[in-house]
């Protein structure tokens, strides 16, 4: 299962929607190795995507704060609730009692939702205060 990156994924902000790419291609990255022989590499890539949602998390509520985005606070509790699932996620993983599929699929329709509709808010919160500036 590869997810793939659409057009209306687009939030209209060139850095998140660079983020939001390369979040798809890690979770991409990692599904093609949970078949492979290297635990040691998959758990890398795990890890690095955990590090990874985290930092965007950040950058994406920074620049929230920055537009004084009224829904800022939803949308980082959401944010946490994700980091904290994933969390508890990889710890199973890492103790052999989950596998990696199962945080693929769970991470591919938590992204998928959260991009449509929370991530998605923000992208018309944009658009509409750029048509009353100018
Ligand atoms: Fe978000
Ligand atoms: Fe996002």
């Amino acid at each position: 299962m590869m997810l793939k990156w659409k057009c209306k994924m687009s939030v209209e902000i060139e850095s998140l929607d660079l983020q939001h790419r390369y979040f798809i291609g890690l979770i991409n990255r990692i599904a093609e190795e949970l078949d492979g022989p290297d635990k040691e590499y998959q758990a890398r890539l795990i890890d690095e995507l955990y590090k990874f949602t985290k930092m965007h998390f950040e950058s994406e509520e920074n620049y929230m704060y920055k537009i004084r985005y009224p829904h800022l606070d939803e949308h980082h509790q959401q944010h946490l609730q994700l980091l904290e699932k994933l969390h508890g996620k990889m710890g199973l993983y890492l103790t052999d009692m989950l596998d990696g599929e199962e945080i693929i699929v769970y991470l591919s329709g938590w992204f998928g939702r959260h991009l449509a509709q929370a991530d998605q808010q923000l992208a018309e919160f944009v658009t509409k205060s750029k048509a009353t500036l100018t």
